[in-house]
């Protein structure tokens, strides 16, 4: 099925965001600068990447002195877009602000890898984390359709339940703490950080369970993203 295309093409559509939004968001200087690095063996991937892009609008907003955490988060915003399907990004509304705080102090640290990721949290503090977060937790979890398939679902719930994944990320896996929401999430991304548990990517909390097998996966990942 194409809508588990395992091809990682988040950092196209990101590059595809970022390129119609940030002109009207960032000085001249901060869109002009990485052109200047295009050629740069490292630099010049990420720019590919409209990574940098974002780096350097941060420090534009930082220096504007813009500080709640609404305003922080325009920038999470192009990437971590409420509405669409954007396959391996994840939606943050209502996820815990504890366990956003230690997810993107993750990135930021280089702990948890994901090249995106990694560059955006770079350039934060940890009040900028806080605040961002803070305001991530108590949005609305946003109201859309995944386009999934009844089949799987029934099939997730028998392996979701046999191995009692409630029993910490909760009876409606809403999550808690330092455990993250899974209800509703976007699908592509629970398949993709299954997988990564699995194959040693992301680093397994104590107690985990993972699961397997492809399908189970893919199965697992539409039960929990029935969830509203
Ligand atoms: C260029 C696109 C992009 C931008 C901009 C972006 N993110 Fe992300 N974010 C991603 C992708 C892709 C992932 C999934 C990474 C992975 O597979 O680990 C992610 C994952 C995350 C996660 C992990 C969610 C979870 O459930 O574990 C957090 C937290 C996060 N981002 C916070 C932020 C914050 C805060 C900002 C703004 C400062 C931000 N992101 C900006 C692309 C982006
Ligand atoms: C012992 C408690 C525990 C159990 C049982 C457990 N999890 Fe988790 N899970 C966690 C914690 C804690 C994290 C956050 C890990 C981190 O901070 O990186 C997590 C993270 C995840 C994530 C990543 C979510 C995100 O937003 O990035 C997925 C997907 C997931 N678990 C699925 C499952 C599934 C499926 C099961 C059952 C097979 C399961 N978990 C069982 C504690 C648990």
């Amino acid at each position: 099925m194409d809508d588990m295309d395992t091809s990682r093409n988040s950092d196209l559509i990101a590059t595809h965001y970022l390129v119609r939004s940030l002109r009207s968001r960032c000085s001249l200087k901060a869109v002009r600068a990485p052109h200047r690095v295009e050629h740069h063996p490292f630099l010049g991937r990420a720019v590919r990447q409209g990574v940098i892009f974002v780096l350097a609008c941060f420090s534009f907003h930082a220096l504007a002195g813009s500080s709640t955490g609404e305003d922080k988060a325009q920038l999470c915003l192009l990437c971590h877009k409420p509405a669409a399907d954007k396959r391996f990004v994840a939606l943050l509304e209502q996820q815990p602000a504890d366990y956003l705080v230690a997810a993107t102090m993750a990135y930021k640290t280089g702990q948890r890898k994901e090249t995106s990721m990694n560059v955006n949290a770079a350039n934060l503090s940890e009040a900028d984390i806080r605040d961002i977060s803070g305001y991530f937790a108590s949005k609305e979890f946003p109201k859309r359709a995944q386009n999934l398939e009844p089949a799987k679902i029934a099939a997730g719930e028998k392996v979701v339940t046999d191995m009692n994944c409630a029993s910490c990320h909760g009876p409606t896996f809403r999550g808690a703490g330092m455990t993250p929401r899974l209800a509703g999430q976007n699908v592509m991304y629970l398949v993709g950080q299954m997988e990564a548990f699995r194959d040693g990517r992301r680093n397994l909390p104590p107690g985990m369970a993972v699961l397997k097998d492809r399908t189970d996966i893919e199965n697992g990942a539409s039960y929990l993203a029935s969830f509203p």
